[in-house]
């Protein structure tokens, strides 16, 4: 009988402050095609639980979807990376998604961060925590970044083996007091999954080259801004990652849209609040909700004028949140 010991780990979510969209080289690796600067975010989390089983089997709570063929793929991946010879054991693998009622919010990046951590626990794997990001990049790009808490950088790399595609923890949680305003509006089903709209922006948008070629320096301006605690300075990046990465989508053939009304409200109120002194800068993901980046000490009111927009379904403050992490089984 292989060796297993059942384990439990815990992966905050992060959003994006400078975007990732587009992939290169093998389709295997999932390699991004530009880098991304991350806040791992407190409040959002998905904790998961690797053990022995009669046969896969996998459970999951919460909110989020989850697909069982992607997850045991998963843990193949991590079992023959690990070294272990023989086949690799049936798991019963259980997961929570922490993250707020209405769908729609990601959960791959957590979710691929907990499982890559538990699963390697339970085969009795601690290598490198880049060896883990590595992994569980190839589950969700995203997902690279949610193995470090605070601010954390995936660099795109260059060579094809994805070698030098590594992800690094920039700050810790504790190295600024920013809040991220999630606000949420009426989720809808996706009109296209981001595998597939990366790839639709790469082959057909008159946008992905100047995507592509811009992304460096932004990055470059973003950790500078980020190094020196400079809001003023951040938000703008911010939001220019936000609208070139949404405008290359729309630009795609046929045209990727993931707003709704209420997300460009929400998105305008930001501004008219910025332009009255309380400074909020947003960044949209693949779906309609908007995030709001903003001082600790601004974010209640940021909250609460951006709650009354109709078409807001829910408001949550998030601020710097850990890295992922084992946890002691019962
Ligand atoms: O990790 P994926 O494959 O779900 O892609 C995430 C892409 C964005 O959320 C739109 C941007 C990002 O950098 O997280």
């Amino acid at each position: 009988m292989t060796p297993m010991t059942p384990a439990k780990a815990v992966a905050h979510s992060n959003i994006a402050l400078c975007k990732y969209w587009g992939k290169r080289g093998d389709p295997a690796l999932n390699l991004p095609a530009v880098g991304s600067l991350s806040l791992t975010l407190e409040g959002l989390w998905t904790e998961t639980e690797v053990g022995p089983g009669d046969r896969d089997a996998f459970e999951l709570a919460g909110t989020g979807e989850g697909e069982a063929h992607k997850v045991f793929a998963h843990l193949d991946r991590i079992w023959a990376a690990s070294g272990r010879t023989g086949a690799r054991p049936r798991c019963r693998v259980r997961s929570v998604n922490h993250l707020p009622t209405a769908a729609g919010l990601a959960s791959s990046a957590s979710g691929f961060a907990a499982l890559t951590l538990a699963a390697a626990t339970a085969f009795e794997w601690s290598p490198p925590r880049t060896t883990l990001s590595a992994l569980a990049r190839m589950g969700s790009g995203s997902a690279a970044r949610s193995l470090w808490g605070g601010f954390v950088r995936l660099d795109r790399g260059n060579r094809p083996d994805g070698s030098d595609c590594v992800a690094r923890p920039l700050f810790p949680a504790d190295f600024w007091d920013v809040r991220l305003v999630v606000v949420q509006t009426t989720a809808a089903k996706k009109p296209i999954g981001s595998t597939a709209g990366m790839e639709r922006s790469r082959a057909t948008s008159p946008y992905w080259l100047p995507w592509v070629e811009t992304s460096e320096g932004d990055l470059a301006e973003a950790e500078a801004a980020l190094a020196a605690r400079d809001l003023a300075a951040l938000g703008p990046i911010v939001e220019r990652s936000c609208f070139k990465m949404h405008a290359c989508m729309l630009a795609s053939d046929p045209a990727i849209l993931y707003w709704n009304g209420a997300t460009v409200d929400v998105m305008r109120r930001c501004w008219q609040l910025r332009a009255e002194g309380l400074a909020g800068y947003v960044t949209i993901d693949a779906g309609p909700h908007v995030k709001v980046l903003c001082a600790a000490a601004s974010a209640a009111e940021i909250a609460e004028r951006l709650g009354a927009v109709p078409g807001v379904v829910a408001v949550t403050v998030c601020g710097p949140g850990p890295d992922a992490h084992v946890e002691v089984l019962a």
